[in-house]
């Protein structure tokens, strides 16, 4: 029997804390004390935790060394992380963060449980949670980069602005209803340069110089870090689409050796994490709308590339709050602190498909 951990959760009102409280409960993972934490806007509000109330309190330099948590679960931005896990850390606690703050320290571990586990290993305080976009793909590509070596890898996303934050989700949706119904109001877009209702923004975070966005160059070296292969060679381009929960995306990858559509289906088959949909002749292939609330990180559209020796393209789909951030930061706890439970799998994705 594990003993309880007492957990701190930072962003506890977000999109992505928010799972975080609803996967620790469901994972049953053994929280003693849960201290939740947000900014001075939503202290105060009441979330039910096993059946428990839990009011969440405004987040200070104190609140470490006052409740002790032996883990802290970290999505608040990386200002807050920044600011505040160093002091989580000198107050005892495991920090893991789902901030893009401390990613390429090479003192911190970047980690997906299904492809670098041991890396947990080496941490000194802190576990950084890699870029949604980046977990989905590693996960898939892992299998085939175990068996063929990956080369090169063509990405292309397709973002849920869930990704964003809670107040892209609502924008999207008054956006739509404004749309919809023919209001004369001009919309005035907020949480991204452009209206995202009806639309691809091929532009998420900063431009950097070479012409790239902050976040294709994080798949690029997140990717090169969590496999640990700095000559895989990577090119992103991340777009931001009107869909609330899911990314997608499209990824070529070209290999060191020939492997066939059907090995690399076999393979994707068996790997830990990833579920197979593709059945093209019965229209079954991943969509965003059917992996919200799934954990698996859901492959389809596998096929051989036809245009160079040792190419694949698949299609990646998962739930960028869950495997893309929550889950994977509770995985990479149950892990740190040796209490990882059989995992209770969700009901597959092909047989809710064929049973609409
Ligand atoms: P709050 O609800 O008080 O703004 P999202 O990414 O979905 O917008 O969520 C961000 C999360 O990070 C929210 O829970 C938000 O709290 C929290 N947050 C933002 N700034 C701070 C801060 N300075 N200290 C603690 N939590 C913060």
């Amino acid at each position: 029997m594990t003993r309880p951990i007492d957990v701190a959760v930072i962003g506890a009102t977000g999109a992505v804390g928010k799972e975080i409280v609803d996967i620790l409960q469901e994972r049953e993972f053994p929280v003693g004390n849960l201290y939740l934490f947000s900014s001075s806007r939503s202290a105060g509000t009441e979330v039910i935790f096993r059946g428990k109330s839990i009011i969440v309190q405004i987040l200070t330099e104190d609140s470490f060394e006052e409740c002790k948590p032996a883990l802290a679960l970290f999505s608040a931005g990386s200002s807050v992380s920044r600011k505040y896990a160093p002091l989580a850390v000198g107050a005892g606690c495991l920090v893991v963060d789902n901030s893009q703050e401390f990613r390429m320290d090479p003192e911190v571990p970047l980690v997906v449980p299904e492809v670098n586990p041991e890396a947990i290993a080496s941490h000194k305080g802190i576990i950084a949670n890699p870029n949604c976009s980046t977990i989905q793909m590693v996960v898939a590509l892992k299998p085939i980069h175990d068996a063929a070596r990956i080369k090169r890898v063509v990405v292309s996303t397709y973002q849920a602005v869930s990704g964003t934050g809670t107040e892209a989700m609502d924008e999207l949706f008054q956006q739509t209803q404004m749309m919809v119904s023919y209001e004369s109001e001009e919309i005035k877009p907020l949480a991204y340069p452009h209206q995202i209702a009806f639309n691809c923004l091929p532009h998420i975070g900063p431009f950097l110089d070479s012409g790239y966005t902050e976040e294709e160059m994080k798949m690029v070296f997140e990717t090169q870090k969590i496999m640990d292969d700095a000559d895989m060679r990577i090119t992103a381009t991340t777009v931001r689409v009107p869909v609330f929960i899911g990314h997608s995306e499209s990824v070529n990858v070209e290999c060191e050796k020939k492997i066939t559509a059907i090995e690399a289906m076999t393979l994707l088959t068996q790997a830990p994490g990833v579920e197979v949909v593709d059945d093209v002749d019965s229209n079954l292939y991943p969509l965003a709308l059917d992996v919200s609330g799934k954990d698996e990180v859901f492959v389809g559209r596998i096929r051989q590339d036809l245009s160079v020796d040792n190419g694949l393209d698949l299609w990646i789909v998962a739930d960028n709050l869950r495997k893309g951030a929550a889950l994977n930061a509770v995985q990479i706890a149950e892990i740190a602190f040796d209490c990882r439970r059989e995992k209770v799998k969700t009901k597959s994705i092909l047989a809710e498909m064929e049973q609409n």
